[in-house]
């Protein structure tokens, strides 16, 4: 049966101020919506999913302490699909857990894997691109299939797949490659090749196949996974969560398990032909406000003079923010910091993250 888990654990680093460890970038209610009102990334994710699977075969993954968050925030989603790591441990752990309890509910479980910090239109192509990854495994069972955007500048936050030759199904192609997040240098080059895709961080496989391919190249976690699933469900599995998860590798399952798997042929990509967004960053984000008309994107309470190009967040609707001739800035209110950076540099946002918990 066809399954997919939301993976719903990150902490949103580049959108602080705003996004905290309590209350991640996929929790906060960023993205406008018609009515006027704004919804969180997760929502958005679970409502694509929900256009094409029922509710008891989407699973979210996500971090223990994000629970009551989540579970406020989809009413829709059932009690007994919410996974929760004790602690986060990035994606290789967290898709290689949702995996072993997918598989314990559903051994031949075809899993789809996605982001919860997307803004992806229209839905119905996602759907679509979704529909022809499931049935590639259809043909091709034992891959690893990533849904691919076409490229659009030289990003060094993505992973790139390099693609292959054609394969029997329509839209589906062989990877040549993966590499997780190139430098510049690379990127550059792997954009101006016109061989390469983006990995949107989606994919689909069956709950097995993801399995098998972590005890190939993370005996750690794999290990840890036979004894979570060994142990009965209720508080002995909890107890043995408890304990193993802080103790694996922190690593992404794109550095785990793409890379390595694409080197010996099994990763396949699908094109995704969709507007999309990964929202990670404070530039990607304006993209999910609502416009001045003046090349601002504005958040809450603001007034703007000769000002343009801005990134403007108030997250306190009784305060405001008021610009005179400032450009190409981010500033950013909350209730205990302000942050404001060039547009450029907010990728170093991070950067100033650990400064100030370093000057703590
Ligand atoms: N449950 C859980 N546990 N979820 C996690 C964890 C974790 O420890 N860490 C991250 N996530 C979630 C995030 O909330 C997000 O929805 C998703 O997993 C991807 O994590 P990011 O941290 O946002 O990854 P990225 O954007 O740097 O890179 C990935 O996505 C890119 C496209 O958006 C990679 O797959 C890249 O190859 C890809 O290009
Ligand atoms: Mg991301």
């Amino acid at each position: 049966m066809r399954h997919a888990v939301i993976m719903a654990g990150g902490s949103g680093t580049r959108l602080w101020p705003l996004s905290r460890a309590g209350r991640p970038k996929q929790l906060l209610d960023v993205v406008a919506d018609d009515a006027d009102g704004a919804h969180s990334l997760l929502e958005e994710a679970f409502g694509r999913l929900h256009a094409v699977l029922p509710p008891e075969q989407i699973w979210v993954c996500t971090a223990a302490r994000y629970a009551e968050q989540v579970r406020r925030a989809l009413p829709d989603l059932a009690a007994d699909r919410l996974v929760l790591e004790p602690v986060p441990r990035d994606t290789a752990n967290a898709a290689g857990l949702t995996a072993a309890l997918v598989a314990e509910a559903d051994p031949e479980a075809e899993l789809a894997v996605v982001s919860a910090d997307h803004v992806i239109r229209p839905v119905e192509r996602f759907a679509a691109a979704l529909e022809t990854a499931y049935a590639a495994l259809a043909v091709r069972p034992r891959s690893l299939v990533t849904l691919g955007i076409t490229p659009t500048a030289p990003a060094t936050g993505f992973g790139y797949v390099q693609r292959g030759p054609a394969t029997e199904v329509a839209g589906v192609a062989e990877a040549a490659s993966f590499r997780e997040k190139p430098d510049l240098a690379t990127a550059e080059q792997y954009l101006a090749s016109g061989q390469y895709l983006w990995n949107s961080g989606m994919f689909v496989w069956r709950a097995r196949t993801v399995l098998d391919a972590l005890r190939e190249h993370l005996p750690p976690t794999a290990d840890a996974l036979d004894r979570v699933v060994a142990a009965e469900p209720g508080a002995d599995r909890e107890a043995v969560l408890t304990e193993v998860f802080p103790t694996l590798p922190k690593i992404s399952v794109d550095y785990a398990v793409l890379e390595p798997a694409a080197r010996s042929g099994r990763v396949l990509v699908v094109d995704l032909d969709v507007d999309w967004l990964d929202v990670g960053s404070w530039p990607a984000l304006a993209h999910t406000l609502d416009g001045d008309g003046a090349g601002n994107a504005v958040h809450g309470m603001a007034v703007l003079l000769d000002s343009a190009g801005n990134v403007v967040f108030s997250d306190d609707p009784e305060h405001l923010v008021a610009l005179i001739g400032v450009r190409d800035s981010v500033v950013v209110h909350t209730a205990d910091v302000t942050m404001v950076c060039p547009v450029a540099d907010a990728e170093r946002v991070k950067q100033l993250l650990a400064a100030v918990e370093a000057g703590h």
